[in-house]
């Protein structure tokens, strides 16, 4: 572990050696933002969705993007190449760079860039074919979760609250309607149709987002976005959550009432067969 390559400001090297300033603003006023690309089979799954989020989160806290999308790619790929795992998950943080600490952004920073990957540890067939516990909280987060910033206390703190009531994800709701987990989307279905929040200021839009859309088209699924109330989550038929790591995970409780049937349905079914067939392939196992 701690000899595997990092990539930090133009460098690939050793995890143990990769070191950053204290004052980086990233350390010291968690002033950055980050992406999380899943890997499958050696090709990154959506690296231009991710790349261009990363694009716009990074707009919106003016940092300038200190790469172009094929030099995020070439760089990417040359970091988990240095990885043995097929299926990686590949972390990307940049920050505001290295200042005093005073709190308005200094004149010239550097961007601090880091990178790593890890192997992805997918969910085991048995989690997903049983489905997952979750607890419901109010979301006390700030008010631009579009923005896929590294000053994550408000997720940390509500993940934690889940973990606690040994549940995988909290379903959160601001002021009695659904919003999403700490570290994941939040989908339900009701007669048939899949419903998610709306995508504004409230949630970050998760690349699973526009590609559960595009399942839903090719596959015929009725799909709405719209606000989605505290009784809709409760009296659905289905819910589901999704993000890079989770791909598409079927809740069948929350705060211990069970989602449904309390069994997964026949939508997360459909929906988790159509992202399977959506992944960059598998490559064959050599011969022995
Ligand atoms: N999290 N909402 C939040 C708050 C998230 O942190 C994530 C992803 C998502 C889903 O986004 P996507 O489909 O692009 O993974 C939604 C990543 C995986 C993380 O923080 O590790």
């Amino acid at each position: 572990m701690q000899d595997s390559l990092v990539y930090l400001n133009g460098q690939l090297t050793p995890l143990a050696d990769a070191k950053i300033s204290v004052l980086d603003r990233g350390f010291i006023f968690g002033d950055g933002v980050y992406e999380v690309i899943p890997i499958y089979a050696g090709q990154m799954f959506r690296a231009e969705q991710h790349l261009a989020r990363l694009s716009r989160s990074l707009a919106k806290i003016r940092i300038d993007n200190p790469h172009s999308n094929s030099e995020w790619i070439n760089l990417i790929e040359q970091l988990s190449q240095t990885h043995p795992a097929q299926n990686q998950i590949v972390y990307i943080q940049v920050t505001r760079g290295v200042a005093p600490r005073a709190h308005a952004f200094p004149a010239h920073t550097i961007p601090t860039v880091f990178m790593m990957c890890n192997p992805m540890v997918l969910l085991s067939d048995t989690v997903r074919s049983q489905g997952v516990a979750c607890v419901s909280m109010e979301d006390l987060r700030w008010l631009h979760c579009e923005i896929k910033s590294i000053s994550l206390l408000g997720n940390v703190l509500s993940a934690q609250y889940a973990a606690e009531q040994s549940a995988t994800e909290v379903i959160q709701f601001r002021d009695g309607f659904l919003t999403e987990g700490s570290s994941s989307n939040v989908w339900i279905v009701k007669d048939n149709v899949l419903l998610a929040p709306p995508k504004n200021n409230l949630i970050l839009e998760g690349i699973r987002y526009a590609l559960v859309e595009e399942l839903c088209s090719a596959s015929k699924i009725s799909f709405s976005s719209r606000p989605i109330s505290r009784a809709e989550v409760f009296g659905a038929d289905e819910v589901m959550l999704t993000s890079a790591s989770k791909e598409i995970l079927p809740v069948v409780s929350i705060d211990s009432k069970p989602v449904g049937t309390g069994r997964p349905g026949p939508m997360f079914s459909q929906l988790y067969s159509a992202y399977q067939q959506a992944k960059p392939p598998a490559k064959p196992s050599a011969k022995k």
